[in-house]
């Protein structure tokens, strides 16, 4: 072995706890984002001889295809290509679970925008105009276009759920009061700010590289594979940065990655495809809509003593996510709230629109906005504070309180909704507003206020437990520079951020000598989407994992080569402390490297404990939960409804935040992302099936002017007992349920030209003519 370097440092006192963890660091690209040098797929240099494509789309929601006349778009400006069903090498498939969803139609089209052929062309313009000029032979066929015709017609794309806990009949017949409803939730669009993309390019001895926006690699990497009837070794994916994703990218990137390389692959030159938004509004799936009928008795006390609820979706003409979305509604039905006698019916109505997909929650906000809505409407039958009504049907704390087990069977054992629902309440002056508010609207004819607290309690982990596990690579250079690859991809969400820090707080380096780079299928291999939430805490664990590896064999070496205890070496600093000696980090590896000491490694994470039971829809799919609350104040027009948010208050348990910066920007944009689903953002399809709101012109997202004056968002002061990385919690979808609270102040609001005493039918979202019609319900009620 060398003799020992000399050592160039006396230590200084070496901290306790490292603690690039919980730093509010700025998002890792943060800078290259303002200064619009970030990489997105469309930004990446254009290799020669690249083409484009642009998808030829149906206009019928329901049509047997008689003939398809091309001739006049091979015959356009430009245009190198045209394929259809017939030119796929491979199969004509890009469903993530089930084969029930073309790439190209074959014979049928089932819903207005479903792709029916390519157009490849010499410039992304050429493509797109010759993209109009076919001529079709549609042969009409019914359609069903809601959820509702589809539940009646028994139209669905997978058997319906069930799960029942309890007596729910006898319950509800023995409860002192019972009511019965219905609710409609409209879906959404995801409204990524970079539309879908993909480029692909044809590399060696039927090999293919795709660059495309996705948060799922592994799945554009088998869905290409299976296209192009090839192995997955042929084919790589990589993408370094989505412009959001939001749930729109996890499985419906496949179809444009799978486009570009059939096109790629047939034409052997470069192909990239990128539809405009109108395109990609029509083309995609989006939020499912829900309808649900429920059924309810409770107590004096406002507690919920028997639940009934069947809901069916908006799937679309295609299973896609549909069952994993409905499953999720399930498991979240009960939100914060324990119930005893319960009766769940879920049912994906498969319809002639879009094949809707992901959206933050996914599902979760659909199943938990039910029971609220239903909270609402006890308490003020009962002439209670929501609040109070909420507080009674509360999980309980403990064992010996009970009342803590889920409907699908899990132990709630992390509960800390009473606290952090106190703190709020107490931080927000909740009750005295909500006082302040009735004082108003007793003086107001026209401007009404309302006032809401709501809660969130969101599950953790895929359920499907195989999907919880991640992989990561570091590599430490004989510089002392750390690059890491992991499994996750980049949204806006900050993940490669949190990633960082956590290879940079085991190896006792600054965040600025930790670099991430972009996913790849070549890299880290058989990834799970990044979804759910789960993307921190599984790519963090496996890239602790392989930097645990990595600082152990160098721990060895050091303790070998300067003759210390390995106790007594030490990373903290950007040096190596070996007991009172220490020197830099760059140093240090240079040595290793000498001494042969391997100095990258992989690293692998599964997450412990989980079970699920599809069949009996029960097991334990969450490793936690995340919990949180907002209280939100409006005033609404009653003549005209309009409605201004005017403040917004929001609590939530990030458990020891990894980045607090990162986790109130995502509390922040979620609150705002969820309430343009419950207010603004309405879809809306012609008798024919066509959805008109393609384009923001017409599809209205909510802008800086809607965000409430006063917003205060603060991370609730929590350690998560389970044990993940670094007992932080995920904060990616529970927050979108938070503006619940802005929809039952809007609700709140209409109330009051009633005097509370009835229940505004108000559907979601709440639009202005939603409101205006709920505000002419309760007028004319007795
Ligand atoms: N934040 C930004 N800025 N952009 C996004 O597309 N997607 C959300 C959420 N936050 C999204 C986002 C969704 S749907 C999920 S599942 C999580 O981020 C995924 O990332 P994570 O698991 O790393 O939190
Ligand atoms: Mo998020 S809807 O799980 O991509």
């Amino acid at each position: 072995m060398n003799k020992p370097e000399p050592i160039t440092a006396i230590a200084p006192a070496v901290p306790d706890t490292w603690a690039e963890v919980g730093k509010p660091h700025p998002h890792e690209s943060a800078r290259l984002h303002v200064l619009g040098e970030a990489t997105y797929t469309d930004d990446i240099p254009e290799l020669h001889g690249t083409l484009h494509a642009a998808l030829g789309l149906s206009q019928k929601a329901h049509a047997k295809l008689r003939g398809i006349d091309l001739s006049a778009v091979s015959q356009a400006e430009g245009v190198v290509a045209v394929y259809t069903a017939r030119d796929i090498p491979g199969m004509n498939d890009c469903g993530p679970i089930i084969h029930d969803d073309p790439i190209l139609a074959d014979g049928v089209v089932q819903y207005v925008g479903q792709p029916v052929f390519i157009v490849v062309a010499d410039t992304h313009d050429h493509a797109r105009r010759a993209a109009r000029l076919a001529k079709i032979d549609y042969e009409e066929l019914p359609a069903i276009l809601t959820p509702q015709e589809a539940k009646r017609a028994q139209s669905f794309v997978l058997p319906p759920m069930h799960l029942a806990r309890g007596d729910f009949r006898r319950a509800f017949e023995q409860a002192p009061h019972r009511l019965r409803g219905e609710l409609h939730v409209g879906g959404q669009e995801q409204f990524y700010l970079e539309g879908q993309i993909s480029y692909a390019v044809p590399k060696e001895d039927n090999g293919m590289h795709v660059w495309c926006s996705t948060q799922h690699p592994s799945e554009m990497q088998h869905v290409v594979a299976h296209a192009l009837g090839l192995h997955s070794h042929h084919v790589t994916v990589e993408c370094r940065r989505m412009g959001g994703g939001f749930g729109g990218k996890e499985s419906q990137s496949a179809l444009w990655a799978a486009c570009a390389a059939i096109s790629a692959a047939r034409l052997k030159r470069p192909v990239k495809l990128r539809p405009d938004r109108d395109d990609d509004m029509l083309v995609t799936g989006k939020r499912h809509c829900f309808h649900y009928e429920y059924e309810i008795g409770y107590g004096d006390d406002g507690r919920i003593l028997a639940a009934k609820v069947e809901m069916v979706s908006r799937a679309g003409f295609s299973a896609d996510l549909s069952g994993p979305v409905a499953t999720r509604a399930v498991c979240h039905f009960d939100n914060a709230y324990y119930l005893s006698d319960v009766d769940i019916l879920a049912m994906c109505g498969k319809t002639n629109t879009q094949s809707n997909t992901a959206f933050r929650g996914f599902g979760g906000p659909q199943g938990a906005i039910a029971i609220e809505y239903v909270i609402d409407e006890i308490a003020r039958n009962l002439s209670m504070d929501p609040l109070d009504v909420r507080r009674a049907n509360f999980y309980g704390r403990s064992d010996e309180e009970g009342r803590n087990v889920t409907p699908y069977g899990q132990k709630v054992i992390d509960n800390v909704i009473h606290e952090l629902v106190a703190q709020l309440e107490a931080d927000s002056g909740y009750r005295e507003r909500r006082a302040a508010t009735r004082a108003f609207n007793a003086a107001s004819p026209v401007l009404k206020k309302g006032i809401a607290i709501t809660p969130v309690k969101f599950g953790i982990s895929f359920n499907l437990p195989h999907l919880n596990q991640a992989g990561a690579l570091v590599h430490v250079y004989v510089d002392g520079s750390v690059l890491v690859n992991h499994g996750g991809t980049e949204m806006g969400q900050g993940i490669n951020t949190k990633v960082a820090q956590v290879v940079a707080h085991e190896l006792g380096l600054d965040l600025s000598r930790v670099r991430a780079t972009a996913t790849d299928t070549s890299k880290v291999a058989n990834t799970s989407a990044t979804a759910a939430s789960t993307g921190a805490d599984l790519n963090g664990k496996a890239a602790q994992d392989a930097a645990r590896r990595i600082r152990e064999r160098l721990t060895g070496f050091a303790s070998a080569h300067y003759q210390v205890a390995p106790e007594q070496v030490r990373f903290a600093d950007n040096q190596v402390f070996f007991g009172d000696r220490a020197e830099p980090f760059p140093a240090f590896i240079r040595h290793a490297y000498n001494a042969r000491v391997q100095l990258w490694s992989d690293g692998f994470y599964a997450t412990p404990g989980l079970s699920w039971d599809a069949a009996t829809m029960s097991g334990n799919p969450f490793y936690y939960f995340a919990y949180g609350a907002a209280v939100a104040e409006v005033v609404v027009d009653t003549l005209t409804g309009e409605w201004k948010l005017l403040r917004a208050d929001a609590l939530y348990d990030a458990g020891k935040s990894l980045n607090p910066a990162i986790d109130i920007g995502q509390v922040e944009g979620a609150f705002i992302q969820g309430m343009g689903w419950l207010t603004t953002e309405e879809l809306w399809w012609n008798a024919s099936g066509k959805l008109m709101t393609h384009a923001p012109s017409t599809y209205k997202i909510p802008a800086i002017s809607d965000c409430p004056e006063q917003f205060h968002v603060k991370l609730f002061e929590n350690v998560n007992p389970a044990d993940s990385i670094h007992r932080s919690k995920a904060v990616g979808e529970p927050p979108l349920l938070l503006p619940f609270s802005v929809f039952f102040a809007i609700r709140d609001a209409i109330a009051a030209v009633g005097d509370y005493r009835h229940n505004p039918p108000l559907q979601a979202p709440a639009t202005c003519e939603a409101i205006l019609d709920a505000v002419e319900a309760v007028r004319a009620a007795p």
